[in-house]
């Protein structure tokens, strides 16, 4: 990709201060242009899966589970910070591979995301236990209103979960709030398809653990 911007210091890579373009194309695998690329495996994931058995069984290969690339922007009120989420397929016992989710630390900002590729959910909640799951499937888009906590979901048997999403760079990431409490629901295989159901942690009021 050829720019000639003079960089723009935001304490990490150097920005790009003229517009410019990128191109996100079949099969995901040339991400040039993304400055950040994140590899979660399993271990990042401890707590959050209700079959603690079969994630102590799992989790002794750390299995990639998923992996973000971003372009970075300066973190300022203003700009946009987008990139793409590639969840690989898995489960652990009988609930699909997921991301941590998180609140943003900004609680007034919102997200969006677009489906490229393969099949899932965007499970969404509040602080109150408000809660959403919209699905995923290429083409669909995806609107997080603000405070509205998230997590990508992916349903398919062999194929990753690809979205594109975009939020205000200023936003920042919540995990702890997830981590201590969990999610409301739990999305599983049952007879061979996705179904939502309650995390029975959650009503045991102890939230997700
Ligand atoms: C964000 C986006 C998105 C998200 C990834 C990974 O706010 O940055 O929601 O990029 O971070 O899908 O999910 P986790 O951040 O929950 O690991
Ligand atoms: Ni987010």
């Amino acid at each position: 990709m050829q720019h000639n911007n003079s960089p723009i210091p935001d304490g990490g890579a150097p920005t790009r201060n003229r517009p410019f373009g990128l191109d996100l194309r079949e099969p995901f695998t040339h991400l040039d242009g993304f400055d950040g690329h994140q590899q979660r495996r399993l271990s990042a994931l401890r707590g959050q899966f209700a079959d603690e058995e079969s994630y102590d069984r799992l989790v002794a290969g750390d299995p990639l589970v998923y992996e973000v690339y971003e372009m970075h922007r300066p973190k300022i009120a203003g700009e946009l910070l987008s990139g793409i989420s590639i969840i690989h397929p898995g489960q652990v016992g009988d609930e699909f591979y997921m991301t941590k989710g998180h609140f943003h630390t900004v609680r007034a900002t919102s997200e969006i995301y677009y489906c490229l590729h393969g099949r899932g959910y965007l499970l969404m909640q509040t602080e109150e236990g408000d809660w959403a799951a919209e699905e995923f499937y290429p083409g669909r888009v995806v609107y997080v209103p603000p405070h509205w906590a998230h997590r990508s979901v992916n349903t398919g048997k062999d194929d990753d979960l690809v979205t594109f999403f975009s939020y205000p760079a200023n936003a920042g990431h919540d995990y702890a709030t997830i981590e201590q409490r969990g999610f409301r629901k739990l999305i599983v295989s049952k007879n061979g398809s996705a179904v939502i159901v309650e995390n029975p942690r959650w009503l045991a009021g102890d939230g997700g653990r």
